[in-house]
């Protein structure tokens, strides 16, 4: 078995607004694993536009992800942080997966069911394509490892199904097994409107999500307003399953604090959501509110957030170079 090096891959697309999603269930999480992994981050644009995205606001948003890595923990020092279309190994690889992925893989993907809808025929082909770039995205450093929010661990199966297809296909052991990594309190992290819902960047209700670029009010508006239930709060976890909204709340608590849901269970059991609620606000201020203040900051320094993002994809280009040459040959394309 040829001994790959730990090397961790991870992205979020420039799509809209960072999330309190965002944070808990990715960006937070890659924070420590700079410590003990190579670590690449990723604003990926190409994905991105896989739905409509103005411009102008797409190059903003580009800088304000790259910015909420950075205020969030991301070391441009320990990691590489750059943009995918800077690249061009990402969309090269992802045609030739485009070639070893199937149909039928592709028709089981549950997100593109979900973003496509009822309207299916006019969804682009970019969106039905999404888990061959993903895979691209990864495979093109031969990253092992790749921290996630739940909702990414369809794609990452995906990933393993391509790079084990083109290994066998070629009769190789080139790409590695990806381990997907999803962890904390946190790894779903649901709308506050609806405990069933996804926060997502693309809800249309502003009240359903926290952003990493809301002030400390808005935040702590849209935790007091968030949809709870009539009853007392629970002591333990199990005693949350039918409680979605609830259990949102309680999980994001203990995300936000560094602690286990039961402990929180533990010291707000038969409670009401006004104090719990307002603990809560409290917290996610105290959290977020750094964070923010450092986006913005971030944000009025346009050049230092472009210098890093250059020099993360040169960086990037060295590592996925060689990999994409390695394939050329393995697939026989001709180097005349
Ligand atoms: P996206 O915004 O779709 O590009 O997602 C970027 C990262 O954030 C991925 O790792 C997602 O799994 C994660 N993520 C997005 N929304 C949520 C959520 N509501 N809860 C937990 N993780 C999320
Ligand atoms: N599809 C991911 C999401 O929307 C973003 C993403 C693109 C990604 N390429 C990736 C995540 C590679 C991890 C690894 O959440």
């Amino acid at each position: 078995m040829t001994a790959f090096k730990q090397r961790i891959f991870s992205g979020v697309q420039p799509s809209g607004n960072l999330t309190l999603g965002n944070y808990l269930g990715a960006i937070k999480n890659w924070v420590g694993l700079q410590e003990t992994f190579e670590t690449i981050f990723c604003v990926v644009d190409l994905h991105a536009i896989t739905t409509w995205q103005d411009p102008e606001t797409l190059r903003n948003a580009t800088r304000e992800v790259a910015a909420g890595m950075i205020a969030s923990g991301i070391d441009p020092k320990k990691s590489i942080i750059f943009n995918q279309s800077q690249v061009s190994a990402h969309a090269e690889l992802a045609w030739i997966f485009n070639c070893v992925a199937r149909m039928g893989w592709l028709n089981r993907m549950t997100q593109f069911k979900e973003k496509a809808g009822k309207n299916r025929e006019r969804a682009s082909v970019g969106l039905y394509v999404y888990p061959d770039l993903m895979a691209a995205d990864i495979l093109a450093y031969k990253a092992t490892h790749v921290p996630v929010g739940a909702d990414q661990k369809q794609h990452l199966e995906l990933t393993r199904d391509i790079a084990q297809k083109f290994n066998s296909d070629y009769g190789v052991e080139f790409f590695p097994e990806v381990e997907p990594l999803i962890f904390g309190e946190a790894t779903r992290v649901m709308s506050l409107r609806d405990g069933n819902a996804k926060m997502s960047k693309s809800d249309p209700s502003e009240n359903s999500r926290i952003n990493l670029t809301d002030t400390r009010d808005l935040i702590e508006k849209k935790v007091r307003k968030a949809r709870t239930d009539s009853e007392a709060l629970p002591g333990s976890v199990e005693d949350l399953n039918d409680r979605p909204e609830a259990k949102n709340l309680m999980n994001i608590f203990a995300a936000l604090s560094d602690k286990k849901v039961d402990e929180i269970c533990a010291s707000y059991e038969g409670k009401g959501f006004a104090e719990f609620k307002s603990d809560l606000a409290d917290l996610s201020v105290e959290i977020l509110g750094p964070i923010t203040e450092e986006m913005t900051r971030l944000m009025s320094e346009k050049s230092y957030l472009d210098d890093i993002l250059r020099e993360g994809s040169h960086k990037a280009d060295e590592l996925a170079t060689p990999i994409l040459t390695a394939v050329h040959e393995i697939v026989g394309f001709l180097r005349p």
